[in-house]
């Protein structure tokens, strides 16, 4: 019945847009919608919210309702998301936010990704034989950072907002304590990860019904711990969460479990202002993340090599597209695995990687009919030049400014370890850390010296929120989780939409493929052609066909009209307008 319920009322929202869509098709043009295609995106005019749960979406479209701006829109939305979809939403763990606004003509980046405590040490993963653990790096009190969600928030409402912290958080305590309508990806999930939630008897207690058994869809899903939690945090303000009661939770939970985080930590977590990163590509001006996430700088050095080629020409997914996609991947990950860390702590030659002529250096290299095997790419010199789950949202309003965010507890549902008391899981992004130089984290990532861990020290992400400009204006709001993924989903949606000119849910929803240098692996999505595959191995790629890559939540402005594409490779994923 209440399944039902939810079902009907997402339909209703659906419906309320896609008439809204005919309307809009008369005024819109070239790559932004086109009559007869297979996929249309929601159009809109006074505002556009995209996010993986239709009910955060919805939270967030009220406050641009009401007047409020897509910060004010943003904090609500990533509030919800903690509530909605706590594998991924959060506010133990953290993340970045890209803000665009046309009046000031300034694009920021808020880092709000968590640090490694101060007790943290180099070794602090290995075993006795000194061997990465990866057990203590994902899924103990160990593996948790300190959370900084809750501060990036706060501090984004702040300087770029309009509305209280108490009033952005509003919709989510409702969700907190009147609870919601289980979906079936909720029960699924739960159900997915049963062992390493149960483990934890305060993360079993919230997870999963009294007498142990499982959330079913239809179910209501209260959570009366979170909702205290952020009760608190609403009514005392960010302070709450890093010195008050909640901090006591977490730190007393820390301390009977062995891990490292202390009220001196806490107290110590601040979020940074950053300066995203700059490219440009075909035209279009480029804004992603910079250190300490490696998105922004490799979606750039990418562009970068495939601008000197005829994409658009070669084809969406064409074999030449790909092979020559994947070649310049692979030489972009190489780098990452060298050079790429927190530039707090070690210098990254960003003005090199990013660069035109290293680009066309890496072109040199780059074979059209035959695949350069990873074992000899090596991590390029660009110094010369030098002077399983995470979530996405993006929001437009009718001010001129856009938000991009991306923010992560890690793996879905993180370490599975609940702070007793609090509600929130903990997150395991201490695994992003080089335990070890070379060997790989849970994504296959290899890092180096410039990510080791070292105390205060944030970990290498690769979540990349982006927003492309065209001539000043916002134009295309975007970003992804899925891990090593994040990077080349993100860069082919740039590429669907710029190079191939789909409309955005078409660019959203197109099979993807990736390549990371190593494993020495294309993989790809279902959807590219068995003759296409069939091109590319004999260029000597090794392809495997997996599961379903990203959750890339999109908006598209042309022409004074608001584009969304959700991604319908997460089943609640929901764009709506206003
Ligand atoms: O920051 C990172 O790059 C990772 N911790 C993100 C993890 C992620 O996207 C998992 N999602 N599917």
């Amino acid at each position: 019945m209440l399944a039902q319920l939810w079902h009907q009322s997402r339909c209703r929202i659906l419906t309320v847009i896609a008439a809204s869509t005919l309307l809009a098709c008369t005024t819109a043009h070239s790559a932004a919608i086109l009559e007869g295609e297979r996929m249309s995106p929601v159009v809109a005019k006074e505002g556009m919210v995209v996010t993986s749960h239709f009910l955060a979406t919805r939270s967030a479209l009220e406050v641009l309702k009401e007047g409020g701006n897509a910060v004010d829109a943003a904090v609500t939305a990533a509030f919800s998301l903690a509530v909605t979809q706590p594998r991924s939403g959060n506010i133990g763990g953290g993340g970045f936010m890209l803000i665009s606004s046309e009046q000031e003509d300034e694009v920021v980046a808020i880092d709000y990704r968590e640090k490694a405590p101060g007790k943290a040490t180099r070794d602090m993963f290995l075993d006795a034989e000194g061997n990465a653990d990866s057990t203590l790096s994902r899924y103990s009190h160990l593996a948790a950072g300190v959370p900084g969600t809750v501060a990036g928030l706060a501090m984004a409402l702040k300087k770029y907002g309009t509305i209280s912290l108490r009033q952005a958080m509003a919709p989510a305590i409702k969700l907190a304590a009147e609870g919601f309508v289980v979906t079936p990806r909720f029960s699924d999930g739960l159900k997915d990860k049963k062992a390493m939630l149960k483990k934890w008897p305060s993360s079993a207690a919230i997870f999963y019904k009294p007498e142990g058994s499982f959330y079913e869809t239809g179910d209501l899903f209260v959570q009366k711990d979170l909702a205290a939690t952020l009760k608190r945090i609403a009514e005392h303000g960010v302070r709450e969460f890093y010195q008050g009661k909640t901090a006591e939770l977490l730190v007393a939970q820390m301390a009977a479990h062995g891990g490292l985080i202390t009220m001196e930590d806490m107290k110590n977590y601040a979020p940074a202002i950053r300066r995203p990163v700059h490219g440009t590509y075909r035209g279009f001006d480029i804004y992603s993340m910079s250190p300490p996430s490696s998105g922004g700088t490799h979606i750039v050095q990418i562009l970068n090599i495939l601008e000197g080629y005829p994409i658009a020409q070669y084809g969406h997914n064409s074999a030449a597209t790909i092979h020559l996609m994947a070649e310049s991947m692979k030489r972009a990950y190489a780098d990452r695995s060298l050079y790429l860390g927190d530039e707090d702590f070690v210098t990254v030659p960003l003005k090199g990687l990013t660069s035109k002529d290293y680009a066309a250096q890496i072109r040199e290299k780059i074979d059209m009919d035959k695949a350069t095997s990873s074992s000899t790419i090596t991590p390029g010199n660009p110094l010369p030049y030098e002077s399983d789950e995470t979530t996405h949202f993006s929001i437009v309003d009718k001010y001129g400014n856009a938000v991009s965010n991306t923010y992560t507890i890690n793996f879905s549902y993180g370490s599975g370890i609940v702070v007793q008391g609090a509600g929130f899981l903990l997150n395991n992004e201490m695994d992003d850390f080089s335990a070890k130089p070379g060997v790989p984290n849970a994504y296959g990532l290899i890092g180096g010296e410039a990510n080791k861990v070292e105390p205060g020290k944030r970990m290498l992400s690769s979540m990349s929120p982006t927003i492309v400009k065209q001539q000043g204006k916002n134009f295309l709001v975007t970003g992804s989780p899925g891990g090593s993924r994040i990077i080349t989903t993100t860069l082919q949606v740039i590429m669907n939409v710029i190079d191939h000119g789909l409309n955005i849910q078409s660019a959203v929803t197109a099979p993807r493929i990736h390549h990371q240098w190593l494993p020495d692996v294309l993989r790809i999505e279902e959807g590219i052609s068995i003759d296409t595959i069939k091109i590319l191995k004999e260029k000597g790629h090794a392809i495997n066909q997996q599961a379903a890559m990203g959750a890339i939540q999109s908006v598209m402005i042309k022409d004074g009209m608001m584009y969304g594409g959700a991604d319908p490779r997460r089943s609640t994923s929901l764009a709506a307008g206003l």
